[in-house]
């Protein structure tokens, strides 16, 4: 981070406060307010943090105008036809493409730690069959720190190496387990021979009582999923796992959290969301009454799956994504599926529609990766829980940065109090 020679002047009750300005890599640049509390004993006002840099990181850039998502520099579309998830896991979590030999020791370290502790199958038979996935991923994944003692404390740069090679190993597993513990279904232990992707298929759909071969069609879908949701700046989720981790809780709790965040609607949750509208619409004669919707002021239904906050012009990864699901769909036989035709049919057009170009409004990546999930013959269930295992190297990768920063301090935001002053208080006879 430098400082330019650029400063921005700030005039409040006749005084001046000059505000030093610093130069990103790219990107806009960033006013520094840090100390204009203690010197003009104001707040600045931000809810949503539209406008506030929340951090340094040299991790992922995103220039929503342009479309444009870069891990460490390169281009998400290059990632994902040219790399595939562990080399971008690896990219994200140490800074450079990896040279053969180290990727190898990489994927022997993540491989090696594929299985979760035994006892953790007891700990899965006290949920509720009906429980939602990502509830039991948020209770597992909270409870990894019961499990893994060794690796919980933060301070110590082995450990936290460890807790992120643990997490990144074992979140196909335990979504995956939670997946089969939902169906009734035997958990299946991974297999090291298989890739990323293609173990956690196999985890996924195999069972005990006949072969499983997985279509390579099918595991490299899986593969881009995952590689196309592994990291997004300081998005929500992320911003969660940050601000847990200022406190110094563990890197397991800190997961837990960013998952719990990823899971509302407006953020993972919204493959889930997608699924379920589709389903909702049913047919495609029925999309223009769905579009109607869509833009009534009065309505507060939105097409789950479009628009974006910072992309908006398009959405990089929804480019892939849509040639994935092409693929799959194709492969699968599935085309003539009630449920795409309507997927398909309002994508055509939501794209024509004047409301939608006017407001920056297209496809964005959960509108096809849901699509793609379907055809699997994932539930929406598991929607989210797969965007979650996906995106733990982005949270693992910031949460190490972080860490590591010397400038690190605990989170802690101002507000705009508009509650009561000071008034006493009335015994409950006199109420
Ligand atoms: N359908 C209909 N109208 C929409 C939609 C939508 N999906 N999204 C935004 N709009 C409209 C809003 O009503 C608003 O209209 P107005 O200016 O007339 O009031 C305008 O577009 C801007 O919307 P905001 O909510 O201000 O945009 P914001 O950037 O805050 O929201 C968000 C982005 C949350 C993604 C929003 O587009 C949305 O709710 N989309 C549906 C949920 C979704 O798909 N989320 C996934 C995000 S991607 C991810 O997490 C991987």
């Amino acid at each position: 981070m430098t400082e330019t020679q650029k400063s921005a002047t700030l005039t409040l009750n006749g005084e001046n406060y000059e505000l030093p300005i610093f130069s990103p890599t790219a990107g806009p640049d960033v006013v520094d307010i840090r100390k204009l509390y203690a010197q003009a004993g104001v707040f600045t006002y931000d809810p949503g943090f539209t406008s506030t840099a929340s951090c340094d990181s040299t991790i992922t850039y995103i220039d929503g105008d342009k479309g444009e998502l870069l891990h460490r520099g390169y281009p998400i579309d290059q990632l994902a036809s040219k790399s595939h998830y562990l080399e971008v896991c690896y990219l994200l979590l140490y800074g450079e493409l990896p040279t053969a030999a180290q990727l190898e020791d990489f994927e022997t370290r993540v491989t090696r730690h594929t299985m979760v502790h035994e006892q953790m199958h007891n700990f899965f038979r006290g949920f509720r069959r009906d429980a939602h996935p990502m509830a039991t991923l948020v209770g597992v994944v909270g409870a990894m720190s019961a499990f893994y003692h060794d690796s919980l404390d933060v301070t110590d740069p082995w450990q936290r190496e460890v807790a992120a090679v643990r997490l990144i190993a074992k979140l196909p597993t335990i979504a995956a387990m939670a997946y089969k513990y939902s169906i009734g279904q035997p958990f299946v232990y991974p297999r090291n021979d298989l890739d990323y992707a293609a173990n956690f298929l196999h985890m996924c759909f195999s069972v005990p009582a006949e072969e499983y071969h997985v279509n390579p069609i099918l595991s490299r879908a899986m593969d881009r999923i995952l590689t196309l949701h592994a990291d997004h700046e300081q998005n929500a989720s992320t911003s969660t796992v940050r601000l847990a981790s200022s406190s110094g809780a563990n890197p397991f709790a800190c997961i837990a959290a960013g998952i719990a965040c990823l899971w509302g609607p407006a953020h993972g949750g919204a493959n889930q969301a997608c699924l379920e509208m589709l389903k909702e619409i049913g047919t495609v004669d029925r999309i223009p009454e769905y579009i109607a919707r869509a833009k009534d002021k009065n309505d507060p239904f939105r097409l789950m799956g479009f628009g974006h906050r910072v992309y908006k012009n398009t959405d990089p990864r929804a480019k892939v994504l849509k040639q994935s699901a092409d693929e799959v769909l194709e492969l699968l036989g599935v085309d003539d599926n009630p449920l795409l035709q309507v997927a398909k049919e309002l994508e055509r057009t939501a794209l024509h529609d004047e409301y939608f170009i006017q407001k920056k409004l297209f496809p964005n990546v959960d509108f096809y990766s849901g699509i793609i999930l379907e055809a699997m013959g994932f539930p929406t269930s598991m929607f989210t829980p797969i965007f979650a295992l996906s995106r733990t190297v982005g949270w693992i990768s910031q949460w190490k940065e972080m860490i590591a920063d010397p400038q690190n301090k605990i989170g802690r935001p101002r507000q705009l109090y508009l509650g009561e002053t000071m008034r006493d208080y009335v015994d409950i006879e006199q109420r």
